[in-house]
């Protein structure tokens, strides 16, 4: 069994500095693994991880390393691989099977490379590590301790295996975490959507009228950010409740059809497939640019665009533009993929610095723990540690409450 298959072993110099950059802004991993470092409580421990492999990723698979586990990894999306760093962290002694550009069937084979290496503990973003382990390796199973998931997609996938009685260990759900959903998905979406657009593009957001597709934690933090470089929002959602939310936020809400016509930027991050289709390729302007920032590339319908399209070619690094049959315009980012990782780093590195704090505890916390097979919470004193010693490394106290304070909070009369 070769130990790693990635694009070029010779591009791990670029990848440390990369790494070596991330790193020194992480605090909340470095106190984890300083805290765990001389007793090395993975050690024995084998982790297998499907996750975006970029520099602050790096960095998680170093500490998991460094609190003595053996570390395989594979790439969660086909265009989030990062070459020069998988080319460090084999170096540095992780299994890695990926490398940008890998094809879905590549893909897959990297997840089942990683699994015949029979990890005991599974880190996953998007749940594939986690289908594949049940589908293709069910000798496996009973062995796993449990796992770890990073984002929305994932999570409804394992809670939708868990309905249907086939789950066969235990899962933390990250993604439900305050310390994750509060700042990766709003804050980190945020910045990292437009740092990836813009990167792409090269077009002034300022004037353009943007729609946003979802108005979860990802879509509210898009579109405030959107407005923040003077777009006009608009926000279309399923959910009443978002809906109106986003009304009160300011923001324009309709229905797709209304948006296509009027809108010049797109962003979906429904975690729904379909969500901008034929019906509405065929009302949009003349120019207008369409990117996706839910896990799958499933949002908008490729291959729609590609049977109404007489003409398609790549514009830039990351777009391609697709010529309708009376000759307008549509532009698709990174492919219709995550374009915030494809088209950039991903999300900023004091907001992975959070995410990835909350899967190192679960790590830990799944190694400490035998929990039946189920979807669980990230346990409150791991969340509530991440936001502390994120607040610490900043140098903010927080205000303690008084004896007289927790005493009246505890009264009902008044
Ligand atoms: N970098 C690594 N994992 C990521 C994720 N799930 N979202 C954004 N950036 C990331």
């Amino acid at each position: 069994m070769k130990g790693y298959r990635i694009a070029d072993a010779s591009l791990f110099r670029e990848g440390e500095r990369k790494v070596l950059w991330a790193r020194g802004r992480m605090p909340v991993l470095a106190k984890i693994v300083e805290r765990g470092e001389s007793e090395r409580p993975l050690a024995g421990v084998t982790v297998g991880a499907c996750l975006h492999l970029e520099a602050k990723t790096a960095c998680l698979l170093l500490a998991l390393k460094e609190l003595g586990a053996e570390v395989a990894a594979a790439g969660s999306n086909p265009l989030s691989t990062q070459d020069d760093v998988c080319a460090y962290l084999v170096r540095e002694g992780v299994a890695v099977f990926s490398w940008r550009g890998m094809s879905g069937g590549e893909y897959f084979e990297n997840l089942e490379s990683v699994l015949d290496r029979s990890p005991e503990i599974l880190v996953d973003d998007g749940a594939d590590l986690v289908v594949t382990a049940h589908e293709k390796y069910p000798e496996l199973l009973p062995r796993v301790r449990g796992g770890s998931e990073e984002t929305t997609t994932g999570v409804r996938r394992l809670k939708a295996m868990m309905d249907q009685g086939v789950l066969a260990f235990p899962l933390i759900s990250v993604n439900d975490a305050r310390s994750k959903f509060l700042f990766d998905n709003r804050y980190g979406t945020g910045q990292s959507v437009f740092d990836g657009l813009m990167r792409a593009t090269n077009v002034l957001i300022a004037g353009k009228v943007f729609v946003v597709a979802g108005y979860g934690w990802c879509g509210r933090g898009v579109a405030m950010r959107a407005k923040g470089f003077g777009a006009r929002v608009v926000v279309v959602e399923t959910d009443p409740h978002r809906a109106f939310e986003a009304l009160m936020d300011g923001c324009q809400v309709c229905d797709m059809m209304e948006a296509a016509s009027v809108g010049d930027l797109f962003l979906t991050l429904t975690g729904n497939r379909d969500v901008i289709r034929e019906e509405h390729f065929r009302v949009m302007k003349d120019g207008a640019i369409l990117g996706n920032a839910g896990h799958f590339d499933v949002e908008i319908d490729k291959a729609a665009l590609e049977r109404l399209s007489k003409e398609v070619f790549e514009a830039r690094d990351n777009v391609t533009t697709y010529v309708l049959g009376d000759g307008r315009r549509i532009s698709l980012l990174a492919q219709g993929r995550l374009v915030n990782l494809a088209a950039g780093d991903g999300h900023p590195i004091e907001i992975m610095d959070l995410s990835f704090g909350l899967q190192l505890g679960s790590v830990l916390h799944l190694a400490e723990n035998r929990l039946p097979p189920g979807v669980y919470d990230v346990p409150g004193e791991i969340d509530a540690d991440v936001v502390r010693t994120a607040l610490e490394a900043r140098g903010i106290r927080l205000e303690a409450p008084t004896r007289e304070q927790e005493e009246y909070l505890r009264q009902w009369r008044e």
